[in-house]
C-alpha cells in the first residue's frame, strides 16, 4: 500500500513538473488550469498524509509557505563579477581589437540580450536545486532559496542526458512589462506606493521574507551562464553551454546569436537598440561574450570583471522639452499628485506631453522652476520621467515651484503623515475632487457597476447639487421632478439611470464594501474582509489587531478600515443605504455552501432565473473558488444558461463545445 502510495506521489511529481516546464519555459499548454490544479491539489493531499514520501522540490513548492527568517549569508564559490560597460560603437571596436591582439586574430562572439533584473547563481546536486543566492557584494551574496523555488519557470529537479553531478547556473530574475503594469495598477487602486520599474519590483519581491508572497508574483528568469567542474572537458564553446542547458529544461533566451565579427555584434547592437521596445520584458543593451572557453581562458579577468565579456549600454532615450506648468491632481482619497504639463514630445515612440512628479520630495530633488527646460526619459521604458533639469536653459530670476501647503482645490491645509511621501487633503466631505472621484468611484464599473450614471454624468449631477453623497444616489427616484430640463439628459437616459441604480441595490456585500471607497481596501482586500465578517456590523465592531489577522490584510489596511468606521457620517450613510436595500451580508445560502469547489473553472452566467439573481450565483461561483468571465471564449468552463438568453451566445458556446448549465446544475456542482 505505502509502495503505491510513494510511486504514485513520484508520479505525480514527476508529471507536474513536465508541465510547469513545457509551460513555463517551452510555452506549450499541454494540460487544462483545471487539470492541473486538480492534479496539484491530488499531491499536495497526499504529501500532507504521507510527509515521508515528499520530494524536496516538489511543484506543490512552487506555490510557497515557509516564513524565511532573515536570509542567511553565504560566499559564491565563483566570485559573480561585474561586466565592463561600452557605450558606443568605437568602444566595442576597441574591445574587439584588445582581444585580436591577445589572441592573435579575430575570434567569434555570443551576443546576448542584457536582461534588466537581479542577477542570481544556482546550485543543482543530482539534478536538484539546491541552493539560489543573490549576487550581494560579488564575494557573498543572500540565501533565498525558498523564494527562487517559487518561480515557475525555475526546475526544482531536472533530468536527461549527461547532466553535471553539480553545477551552478546563473541568470537573471525579472518582471514581465505587462505583469509589471497590472500589479502597479492594482496598487495605485489600493492607494499603494507604486513601483518605479519591473527591476525593482523583482528584486524587492526576492527579498521578501514570505514566500508564498512571492509566488503571487509573477516573476521570469533568463539563465545564460554555466559554471562547473571540468566545464572546459565536456563543452567547447559557451553557445555549447547554452544549448545543453535549454535541452535540460532551463529558460534560455531565443534572442541570443552567435556572431563572428565585430561588425555583426554591431548590426545586432543597433538591431536590439531599435526593437527593444517590442520585447514583452525590459533589457538596458547587449552583452558580448568570447565564444570559445579556449580564448576565455587566455584573456583571464581584470579585478572587477572578465576580459572576454563586456556589455553596450543602451542610452535611456532622453528629450528636452519645457515645462508649462505644475498642476495637482487631488485623488478621490484625497492623495495631491504634482504633474509636469509638458511641450508635447516624441519619445520612444510615443508624444510625451505629462509626467509625473510623485510628490514633493521630487519637486525639490530636481529643484524645479518655472519654464525650466527638462530631461524627459521614460523610466523602465514605460512611465515619462523627468530627470534633470538643464541649468543653462534656465531664465534668470525665474521663480522656484513650490509645492502647495493648501489644497489648490478648496484650500485646506494639506497634511503628510509620518514616514509618508504623499501629502493629502483632509476635506473628505467638502473638496470637490474628492467628493466627485468618490462618487464615480462608487458608480465604476468594478464596483456599482451603475448603468447611465458616468463620470460626466455624476459630474454634472454634482454641479447642480443633485449628488452629494453616495446616498444621494438612491433618493434620486423620489425627486424626479429635479432631473427634468437637464441639458442633454432626457427622459430615456433618466429611465436608464434609475434603472441602473436600482439594480445595483442588487450587488453583493464585497463589491459595496469595496465601492465605499475605505482608503486601502481594494477588490481583494474588501472581498477578504466581506468573506471574514460575513456582514458589516461585524467588521465594524472588529478591533484593529483582529482586522490584521485577515489574509491580503496588512496592519496600514486594518488602521485605515478601523478609522472609517470610527466617523458618524459613515456609519449614517452605511445606514441609510442598508435602509435603501443594499447587501450588507453574505447570504446564509452562500456562507452555507462555501467551499474550493469549484476552483480553478470559469464561468458565465447569461439569461434571467426564477430563484436567482445573477449577482447572487456569481458571488456563489466566486464563493466556492470559481471565476467568472465577461465573455465566451474557449477559456470558459460552463455557460450557466437561464431564460431569454440571446441565440447568438448560445451557438457560439455549442460551436466551442462549452457545457451549457442550468442554476440548479451549477448548485448541485457546489453540494
Ligand atoms: S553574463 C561574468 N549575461 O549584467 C559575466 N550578464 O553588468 C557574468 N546581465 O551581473 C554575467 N543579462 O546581472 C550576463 N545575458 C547576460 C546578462 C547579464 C544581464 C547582468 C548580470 C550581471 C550584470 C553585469
Amino acid at each position: 500500500m505505502s509502495q503505491d502510495i510513494k510511486t504514485k506521489i513520484e508520479h505525480l511529481t514527476a508529471e507536474l513538473n513536465e508541465y510547469n516546464y513545457q509551460y513555463y519555459v517551452l510555452a506549450n499548454s499541454i494540460i487544462s488550469d483545471f487539470d492541473f490544479d486538480q492534479k496539484l491539489k491530488e499531491l499536495e493531499l497526499l504529501e500532507s498524509q504521507y510527509p515521508q514520501y515528499r520530494d524536496p522540490n516538489s511543484p506543490t513548492l512552487k506555490v510557497g509557505g515557509d516564513i524565511t527568517s532573515k536570509f542567511k549569508t553565504v560566499k559564491h564559490r565563483w566570485p559573480m563579477l561585474s561586466l565592463s560597460n561600452t557605450y558606443n560603437e568605437d568602444d566595442l571596436r576597441d574591445f574587439d581589437e584588445r582581444i585580436i591582439k591577445a589572441i592573435g586574430h579575430p575570434v567569434p562572439y555570443v551576443c546576448e540580450l542584457k536582461f534588466d533584473g537581479l542577477s542570481i547563481s544556482i546550485t543543482y546536486e543530482n539534478g536538484c536545486l539546491k541552493q539560489a543566492i543573490t549576487r550581494g557584494d560579488g564575494v557573498q551574496g543572500d540565501d533565498v532559496t525558498n523564494n527562487v523555488k517559487t518561480i515557475r519557470s525555475i526546475p526544482h529537479q531536472i533530468v536527461g542526458d549527461n547532466i553535471p553531478p553539480t553545477f551552478e547556473i546563473r541568470g537573471e530574475i525579472f518582471m514581465h512589462k505587462q505583469a509589471f503594469e497590472r500589479l502597479n495598477e492594482e496598487r495605485r487602486e489600493n492607494d499603494e506606493q507604486t513601483y518605479a520599474n519591473p527591476r525593482n519590483f523583482a528584486s524587492g519581491s526576492i527579498k521578501l521574507q514570505d514566500s508564498a508572497e512571492v509566488a503571487k508574483r509573477p516573476l521570469d528568469c533568463f539563465l545564460y551562464f554555466l559554471y562547473m567542474a571540468d566545464r572546459e572537458r565536456v563543452f567547447q564553446t559557451h553557445w555549447q553551454s547554452l544549448e545543453a542547458v535549454k535541452e535540460w529544461g532551463f529558460h534560455v533566451s531565443q534572442h541570443s546569436k552567435l556572431c563572428s565579427s565585430i561588425d555583426e555584434v554591431l548590426d545586432f547592437v543597433h538591431y536590439w537598440d531599435k526593437e527593444r521596445h517590442n520585447l514583452s520584458f525590459e533589457i538596458d543593451g547587449i552583452v558580448i561574450k568570447v565564444n570559445d572557453y579556449n580564448y576565455q581562458e587566455e584573456l583571464g579577468f581584470t579585478a572587477k570583471s572578465p576580459r572576454w565579456a563586456t556589455s553596450f549600454k543602451f542610452k535611456a532615450e532622453r528629450v528636452e522639452t519645457k515645462l508649462e506648468q505644475v498642476t495637482y491632481q487631488i485623488g478621490r482619497t484625497g492623495a495631491v499628485t504634482p504633474v509636469a504639463n509638458l511641450t508635447p514630445v516624441l519619445l520612444a515612440g510615443t508624444t510625451v506631453k505629462r509626467a509625473t512628479l510623485h510628490n514633493a520630495n521630487e519637486i525639490e530633488r530636481l529643484d524645479l522652476h518655472e519654464q525650466d527646460t527638462v530631461f524627459v526619459e521614460k523610466g523602465g521604458e514605460i512611465i515619462p520621467k523627468i530627470i534633470a533639469v538643464n541649468l543653462e536653459k534656465r531664465e534668470p530670476n525665474s521663480a522656484a515651484i513650490l509645492y502647495p501647503t493648501h489644497c489648490p482645490e478648496c484650500g485646506t491645509e494639506l497634511i503628510r503623515q509620518q514616514g509618508e511621501a504623499v501629502h493629502y487633503c483632509p476635506n473628505q466631505s467638502g473638496c470637490r475632487p474628492q467628493i466627485v472621484g468618490k462618487l464615480q468611484h462608487f458608480s465604476g464599473r468594478k464596483m456599482m457597476d451603475i448603468a447611465g450614471l458616468g463620470n460626466e454624468t455624476i459630474e454634472t449631477f454634482y454641479t447642480l447639487g443633485l449628488i452629494q453623497t453616495i446616498a444621494d444616489m438612491y433618493s434620486l427616484k423620489d425627486r424626479q421632478d429635479q432631473l427634468v430640463n437637464i441639458e442633454r439628459f432626457g427622459q430615456k437616459s433618466i429611465n436608464n439611470m434609475l434603472a441602473g441604480i436600482e439594480i445595483s441595490k442588487e450587488k453583493p456585500f464585497e463589491k459595496v464594501l469595496f465601492a465605499l471607497g475605505i482608503r486601502h481596501v481594494g477588490e481583494t482586500v474588501a472581498k477578504r474582509l466581506a468573506y471574514h465578517y460575513k456582514n458589516i456590523d461585524a467588521l465594524r465592531s472588529a478591533s484593529i489587531e483582529d482586522i490584521a489577522t485577515v489574509p491580503d490584510v496588512g496592519i496600514r489596511i486594518a488602521e485605515s478600515v478601523y478609522a472609517y468606521f470610527q466617523e458618524d457620517k459613515n456609519n449614517a450613510e452605511i445606514a441609510y443605504l442598508k435602509d435603501a436595500g443594499l447587501q450588507f451580508e453574505i447570504p446564509e445560502i452562500i456562507i452555507e455552501l462555501a467551499s474550493e469547489e469549484l476552483s480553478g473553472q470559469t464561468f458565465l452566467i447569461s439569461g434571467v432565473f426564477a430563484n436567482h439573481s445573477r449577482e447572487e450565483l456569481a458571488s456563489l461561483i466566486e464563493a466556492n473558488g470559481g471565476r467568472m468571465l465577461s465573455s465566451i471564449s474557449a477559456k470558459l468552463n460552463y455557460l450557466v444558461a437561464g431564460d431569454k438568453m440571446g441565440p447568438s451566445k448560445l451557438a457560439k458556446a455549442e460551436k466551442l463545445g462549452i457545457p451549457i448549465i442550468s442554476d440548479q446544475e451549477l448548485l448541485q456542482m457546489i453540494q
